[in-house]
């Protein structure tokens, strides 16, 4: 069942948009903002409240390679696979990647939760070739050592972020 949140934000789209079907992108991405993915039975609550049905919405899901249909790690990894990075030693570095996160190819999640690898098609960086996503933040020019650097930092905010939320660290006593 869609929170009264996801209702809101969904309704927010559904104002500047001509039809449910032109709303479909905007309702996706605000339910899966809030739970992480589009499971079937999110989908069926998000296409009864559009008036359109799940299968008409799974086509408009599945199309956006952003909108996720299962379960992915807390940050989303989009490496381009188009020809200007190919030709710029994607395939070495998508062995980098690989080894890096202990995964063994795309659409896994690392261990601990915190990446999934996704393909993704030309991100618009071409000039800046090899480039991948992580969440909504771009990196291009990419070589071994500046992948190790952005998982790494991704993994040090995670840990810091982590680390203020505990009681320990905002000062406050257990009982
Ligand atoms: S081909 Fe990779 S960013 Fe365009």
């Amino acid at each position: 069942m869609l929170t009264q949140e996801e209702r809101a934000a969904i309704s927010e789209g559904c104002d500047s948009s001509p039809s449910a079907r032109a709303a479909a992108p905007h309702a996706l991405g605000a339910v899966q903002a809030s739970r992480g993915w589009i499971s079937d039975e999110s989908l069926s609550d998000i296409a009864e409240f559009l008036h359109m049905t799940p299968a008409e919405l799974d086509s408009i899901a599945t199309f956006y390679n952003r909108i996720y249909r299962s379960p992915v790690g807390r940050h989303v990894i989009l490496l381009c696979d188009s020809v200007s990075c190919w030709i710029m030693d994607y395939e070495y570095l998508l062995n980098h990647l690989l080894t890096k996160l202990g995964i063994s190819g795309f659409g896994e999640t690392t261990k601990d939760g915190m990446f999934t690898l996704l393909p993704s098609a030309c991100l618009g960086a071409c000039d800046h070739a090899p480039a991948m996503m992580v969440d909504r933040e771009l990196f291009g020019d990419l070589t071994r050592q500046s992948i190790d650097t952005i998982i790494d930092q991704y993994r040090i905010k995670d840990g810091d972020r982590r680390t203020a939320q505990s009681p320990l660290a905002t000062g406050r006593k257990e009982q």
